[in-house]
């Protein structure tokens, strides 16, 4: 990464601006929903068999949409159970969020919440310093283990603090996926130092392979329109294009030869397929193309 250019997940107004837009122009969280419903019921069926109390973690809550999906998912099939849900999160936008749609959902008094603004090293350490010895039924690390020094030293304290039956969730994008292979390209210009950032699902397949520790993998397929990143000055194909590279203001930070070898790499086969879209709010049709991020 060049000294002129930042790393996008250290700026939290951007990313969560971002980050909205991401959601709105991906079927991401309509992945994750889908997943929610057709597999979690029978994992918390399993893991939550006999039991009063159930206690969660999550790690990176964003702004909770997913985890109120992951909640009631665990109401419906526990509806007897006392929860305990802490909620780990650093950035103040995003928590803040977070904190206004947990207080507008029904249905939520058998759920404690306990909300820890601070970074998933920060809460280990906190952790640790309470000595807890509290075990956990569930963690999840949607999308977040980006952000982490140490991916392999944070899923094992995490995994530290399961129960015996306990399961930690891990979603990540996948290695063969679009964005596992511009940050295969692109690695070393783009990801920040600091951060693992570049991590995809196949990286974490290996480590628990090599650790022997057992695991199942489902697949999420997700796309992502990215038509307004070729539009030159587009205020949210520059946003976009900043969640993209995890780069900050990226459209104009980074160095030409860069920007034009990731622009043309995101309108290669690799990343995009072209779909035909009919405009139907002028008198005659139009067919525009959609640049689609799989
Ligand atoms: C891509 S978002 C995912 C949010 C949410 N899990 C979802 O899927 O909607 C990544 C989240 O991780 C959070 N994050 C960034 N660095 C983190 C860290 N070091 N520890 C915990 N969370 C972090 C971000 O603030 C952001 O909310």
């Amino acid at each position: 990464m060049t000294s002129r250019m930042k790393c996008l997940a250290l700026d939290y107004e951007r990313y969560h601006k971002t980050f909205r837009l991401f959601l709105e122009l991906s079927s991401e969280h309509q992945a994750m929903s889908k997943f929610i419903h057709e597999s979690l019921p029978d994992i918390f069926a399993r893991i939550g068999e006999g039991k009063t109390t159930f206690d969660v973690i999550s790690v990176g809550s964003g702004t909770g949409e997913v985890d109120l999906e992951i909640l009631s998912q665990l109401i419906k099939v526990l509806p007897d159970v006392k929860v305990g849900c802490d909620m780990v999160e650093p950035s103040e936008p995003m928590l803040e969020k977070c904190k206004e749609l947990v207080s507008r959902t029904p249905n939520l008094g058998n759920v404690n919440f306990t909300w820890n603004q601070m970074t998933a090293s920060e809460f280990e350490k906190h952790w640790r310093e309470r000595q807890s010895e509290k075990k956990l039924d569930f963690i999840h690390m949607i999308q977040m283990l980006y952000y982490v020094t140490d991916t392999a030293a944070t899923i094992s304290f995490f995994r530290s603090l399961l129960n015996e039956n306990g399961k930690l969730l891990i979603i990540l994008v996948a290695g063969e996926s679009s964005w596992g292979k511009l940050w295969g390209t692109y690695q070393k210009e783009l990801c920040c130092t600091e951060i693992t950032q570049c991590v995809t699902a196949a990286d974490i397949k290996r480590y628990l392979t090599a650790e022997g520790i057992s695991f199942e993998t489902f697949v999420l397929p997700s796309t992502m329109d990215i038509t307004e990143c070729f539009i030159p000055g587009d205020e949210k194909g520059e946003l976009l294009l900043d969640f993209l590279t995890e780069v900050l203001d990226f459209s104009h930070s980074a160095p030409p030869e860069l920007k034009a070898g990731v622009m043309s790499f995101l309108r290669s086969p690799d990343c995009s397929s072209q779909q035909p879209v009919i405009s139907c709010g002028s008198i005659q049709s139009q067919t525009f193309c959609k640049l689609h991020f799989v």
